[in-house]
């Protein structure tokens, strides 16, 4: 059954991007570790179905996936995997590509199974594939919380305002958290979401906030190539402390926000299409 307590209090954030590439399962795996080391219990869902490999960055060998949960196969139990300490992984599985296309009662299917985990987590971190198609648009409808990767590369401009876009006049999201990836510095990052801010504010109605930037650093690079977190293997790399700064917003954010919502969101999505 459902733990009302369990649903109130765990804040829900999507991670997510209008374009690929840049940085998204990067920044959901090192927020979780970063978050659990201030000794928040945290729960990542691999929602890009497409190319999950969220289990690929913590270097772990996971046995089954979401679709074994959809399809019946497997419980929730037998899938969740703890990559680190109070950091739960519920694998996306990878390359099959009709599974970005879920159904009404798949998609129910999911939200069931999460929702109704009894461990009391305090985040659920979702890794989404990017750009506008129906599965990303649900699973960041379904957040309280939908934080946009924006790059500076222009493309990641133009398809996160269309992203934007779409969340707000399909699913009436009026508030998203904006993260700069692979800046210069700070600087930069800054002046991206105040071009960002500017033309949403301009054609938009929707409110945004800045969470923070993360420079583009050759040794995160590194280390995601030998499939470990920048945050564990260099502490003090210039993009760990800029992830453990946005943690920290992140922790200042949530305690500005109200008591409902959280996982609640994700349970009535679920009795919404009951
Ligand atoms: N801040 C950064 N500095 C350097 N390289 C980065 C940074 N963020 C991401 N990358 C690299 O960019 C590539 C894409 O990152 P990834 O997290 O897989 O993006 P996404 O999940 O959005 O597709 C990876 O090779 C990753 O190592
Ligand atoms: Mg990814």
């Amino acid at each position: 059954m459902v733990n009302s307590f369990d649903l109130y209090r765990t804040r829900t954030i999507s991670i997510t991007s209008g374009k690929g590439g840049v940085g998204k399962t990067t920044i959901v795996a090192n927020l979780a570790l970063a978050l659990s080391q201030k000794g928040k219990k945290v729960l990542i869902l691999d929602g890009d179905l497409g190319m999950a490999n969220v289990d690929i960055f913590f270097g772990v060998k996971t046995e089954g996936n979401i679709h074994d949960i959809i399809s019946g196969r497997k419980e929730m139990t037998d899938i969740l995997k703890e990559v680190a300490k109070d950091v739960f992984l519920i694998p996306g599985g990878s390359g099959v590509v009709e599974f970005n296309h879920l159904n009404h009662f798949e998609r129910r299917a999911m939200m069931e199974a999460i929702s109704t985990l009894p461990m009391g987590f305090d985040y659920l971190l979702i890794d989404t594939a990017p750009g506008i198609a129906e599965n990303v648009l649900f699973l960041n409808s379904a957040a309280q919380t939908v934080s946009v990767v924006l790059t500076p590369d222009p493309s990641s401009f133009t398809d996160a305002y269309a992203l934007m876009k779409v969340l707000n006049k399909q699913y009436r999201v009026n508030k998203f958290s904006i993260i700069c990836n692979q800046v210069r510095d700070e600087q930069e990052g800054l002046g991206i979401y105040g071009r960002f801010n500017d033309v949403v504010n301009r054609f938009l109605n929707l409110g945004l906030d800045y969470w923070g930037s993360i420079p583009n650093d050759p040794v995160l690079r590194k280390v995601n190539q030998m499939q470990r977190l920048v945050l564990r293997h260099d502490a003090g790399a210039e993009s760990s402390q800029a992830i453990r700064q946005i943690c920290n917003q992140i922790e200042k954010s949530s305690r500005q926000i109200e008591t409902t919502g959280g996982m609640q969101m994700f349970w009535d999505q679920v009795v919404g299409f009951a």
